[in-house]
């Protein structure tokens, strides 16, 4: 038997940061996967293969031992093992078509993917439950997060966060995505926007209140069909996002160039690299390359609606 699993990449539209203080952020799954294949095998390991690398450990070794990037994979392959008597080992394959380390969303979509292909081959878990299991194992490589990232890619669409709703955009939202092609570390970006809150509380504070009442004028505006105040609200919450200083000179290049052409701009994820997200009208879409240096990446996000999918296939390995 072979469980396959697939999820969605994501952007957040709002609310990045403010969200692992509590504050509501809202996102989007994307039409980027990643599919993660589990089969049980007889040889008391897991093994591990994706682009990135290889892994093949005694089913006995701890997460803790492996390298941060397979640390999930250990993490939900030993939990199944264990609640399983009859699994000896177990073989993980992973494709990608989300780029890595920029924000858009690889990591949690690799921990929901993968708690829904290895569960797969014991037991059916409910989508609650996988979403617990995806969180579970991504604190295995970043303990703070929010969990908003592994929520949108198991539902898919567009969501406000921590109440967790399905929002219906009233507006086709013709979203760019440019990469700046500078990897980013979401921990460190985390930790830096912790200091800024311990030397400024009441600062930190006021920030994460205008982002509240940002996000509400942005759900205010997508009933109202308004894209013109939904991008100003973009580039609203990219000053607050300056102001914790998780952004850097190619970022607001990037933003400035692309300002003429979109509704507004603003940095996607963690941000010190990464990516940028654009409103652009459908007009201007074919005028964004020019715009921005060759070595960037960059192309139009559609939303994904369907989230988290999953699948057993009848499958037996040849002797
Ligand atoms: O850049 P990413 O995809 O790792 O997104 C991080 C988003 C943060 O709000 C900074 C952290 C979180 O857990 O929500």
């Amino acid at each position: 038997m072979k469980s396959i699993a697939s999820a969605p990449g994501k952007i957040i539209l709002f609310g990045e940061h403010f969200v692992v203080h509590g504050t509501p952020a809202i996102l989007a799954a994307i039409n980027k996967r990643v599919t993660v294949t589990s089969t049980f095998t007889e040889n008391k390991t897991i093994k591990v293969n994706s682009e990135l690398g290889t892994l093949d450990v005694p089913i006995s070794s701890s997460y803790k031992e492996a390298k941060s990037k397979f640390r999930p994979f250990v993490y939900l392959a030993n939990k199944m093992i264990n609640s399983n008597q009859n699994a000896n080992g177990l073989e993980i394959e992973i494709n990608s078509d989300i780029p890595v380390g920029v924000g858009l969303g690889s990591s949690s979509a690799c921990c929901v993917a993968a708690a829904a292909s290895i569960y797969g081959l014991f037991k059916e878990l409910s989508s609650e439950e996988i979403l617990k299991m995806s969180i579970e194992a991504e604190k295995t490589i970043f303990p703070d997060t929010s969990g908003a990232d592994c929520t949108v890619c198991i539902y898919g669409g567009m969501i406000e966060y921590p109440n967790v709703k399905k929002i219906d955009n009233t507006f086709d939202l013709n979203l760019l995505i440019a990469n700046s092609m500078i990897p980013h570390n979401t921990k460190n970006s985390v930790e830096k926007v912790n200091k800024f809150k311990e030397n400024d509380e009441e600062r930190f504070s006021q920030l994460c209140d205008l982002e509240t009442k940002l996000i509400d004028e942005v759900i205010t505006a997508m009933k109202n069909n308004d894209a013109t105040t939904f991008g100003l609200k973009m580039s609203e919450n990219q000053k607050y996002l300056e102001e914790i200083q998780v952004s850097n000179d190619t970022l607001r290049d990037m933003i400035s160039s692309l300002k003429e052409i979109s509704l507004g701009t603003k940095i996607t994820g963690a941000g010190d690299g990464g990516c940028v997200i654009a409103l652009v009208k459908d007009e201007n879409v074919s005028k964004v390359p020019a715009l921005l240096p060759k070595y960037k990446e960059c192309f139009s996000a559609k939303i994904d609606t369907k989230g988290m999918t999953r699948e057993l296939v009848e499958w037996k390995r040849e002797k």
